[in-house]
């Protein structure tokens, strides 16, 4: 069946048909699509186009076409452009005449971007529940080493030491941002668009409120043109679920390192690795690598999107029916990632003594030895020097912080005096970090009690 012929004095060729149809994965929208038309019914009959049998013959048929639409025999044969299409085809077969009538004032534009939109609001959720998951797995992972020190890494050189919790609420911060992210996207996308008709505005005065209201938007749209020519929905859905990705590829580009040999610090689940075909020993961190490389994916649909949008002139072309798969793509893909994450994170053991020792051996210590000096009264720059000095002659006489005495340090600086060789010890340099947002055990505490009762915070 085709919603358009009239015009034409032949059809389109087979070609073209295969070419431009988007069932194959519009089919995906159908509930939405089925709920948008129920409503768009009772507008209908408001309107006077339909009564109020009608109505209920063409509502009554749309609730059994949804429940034929969970059997893959469906869609068995069909050949219809798209989703839209085709409910309007198996209308017919149920309701018969009165299925000439439910298109009357709408455009598939308008049809598109409602079924997209209210795909997309339950998209949100769900990724927002994952989200939320994941960020209860990494608060369950930091309480449960409260004490665990390692070393925090700019350049990938060891820097300063931080507790393992302050490292695991750095990524809780970045996941409720997503998490705030996708509560934007959908507030963005709750806005209801019929009424828009193809671009110009219906012909026909529809209570766009009711139709709104019916369906759980929050207000209509403001511009019939703008409806017909905007995917920035769509675009906003796919920066969230990018970013989101961004920040699960960090995780799992930390953790493939940490779980390293080299490493020595993780010890990830046997069910979240593989081994090798030929090597008998490997454990490899695949999860981790798929939620990587998957980021790469998600971020192509947004790349693919902003192209397919950015020369488009006003107001619909067909190029944007090219919106759905990256749209589905980029959902699948990263809440398949949030939930990979997060059994990888729940299946992890930290294996504290190996951080620990990592940074004892290093000179994450350097800058607290640098403050406190500063603290007691010698200039910053001149502290920074000597400690800088201190540090290159440990490293030349292949001495660890620990092997050094106070007595030793003073010989070496008069500077060095109290109890300064205590901060030797990358624990003790933490307790000066007790300011909001830092590593200082009380404050890690504090922001891991947050935390909690942040998540407690998170419904939808
Ligand atoms: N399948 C189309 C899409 O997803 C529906 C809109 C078709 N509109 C049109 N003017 N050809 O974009």
């Amino acid at each position: 069946m085709k919603l358009w012929g009239g015009r034409f004095e032949s059809g389109p060729s087979e070609i073209f048909e295969r070419f431009s149809g988007s069932l194959d994965f519009d089919r995906r929208l159908i509930d939405a699509d089925i709920r948008g038309s129920q409503a768009f019914a009772r507008a209908l009959e408001r309107v006077g186009i339909l009564t109020a049998e009608e109505r209920e013959q063409i509502v009554a048929a749309f609730d059994a076409i949804r429940a034929e639409a969970a059997s893959p025999s469906f869609y068995e044969g069909a050949t219809d452009e798209d989703v839209h299409t085709l409910v309007i085809r198996k209308l017919k077969e149920r309701a018969g005449a009165v299925a000439d009538k439910i298109h009357t004032g709408r455009s598939r534009n308008e049809q598109v971007s409602l079924d997209t939109r209210l795909w997309l609001r339950e998209e949100c959720d769900q990724a927002r529940a994952l989200l939320r998951d994941l960020m209860g797995a990494l608060v369950d992972c930091a309480g449960a080493y409260p004490e665990a020190v390692v070393p925090g890494y700019t350049h990938m050189r060891r820097a300063q030491a931080v507790l393992w919790a302050h490292y695991l609420l750095a990524y809780f911060e970045m996941f409720a941002r997503d998490w705030e992210r996708f509560g934007d996207a959908r507030r963005r996308a709750n806005v209801m668009p019929l009424g828009s008709g193809a671009l110009a505005g219906s012909g026909f005065p529809f209570d766009r409120e009711a139709i709104a209201a019916e369906l759980g938007f929050e207000g209509v749209t403001r511009n019939s043109m703008d409806v017909s020519g905007d995917r920035d929905f769509s675009l906003d859905f796919l920066y969230a679920a990018s970013l989101a990705m961004v920040h699960l590829s960090r995780l799992a580009e930390d953790w493939i390192l940490y779980s390293s040999e080299e490493f020595g610090w993780l010890e990830l689940g046997d069910g979240v690795t593989s081994g090798s075909s030929l090597m008998p020993q490997k454990k490899n961190p695949d999860s981790l690598e798929l939620i990587r490389g998957k980021s790469g994916r998600v971020m192509g649909c947004l790349t693919s999107l902003m192209v397919t949008m950015k020369g488009l002139p006003m107001t619909y072309n067909r190029d944007m029916q090219e919106d759905k798969i990256p749209m589905f793509e980029a959902a699948d893909q990263l809440a398949g990632s949030l939930m990979m994450m997060r059994e990888v994170v729940q299946t992890a053991r930290l294996i504290p003594e190996k951080p620990a020792s990592a940074a004892e051996e290093s000179w994450v210590v350097a800058t607290d030895l640098a403050e406190a000096l500063a603290r007691a009264g010698t200039p910053f720059h001149q502290a920074h020097r000597i400690v800088g000095q201190f540090v290159l002659e440990s490293v030349r006489g292949g001495k660890r912080p620990a092997d050094w005495t106070a007595e030793a340090m003073r010989k070496f600086a008069p500077e060095f005096t109290g109890g300064m060789a205590a901060l030797l010890d990358p624990r003790k340099g933490m307790e000066s970090r007790e300011l909001p947002g830092g590593t200082g055990p009380v404050t890690v505490a504090a922001a891991l009690a947050e935390a909690r009762e942040r998540l407690e915070r998170m419904n939808l």
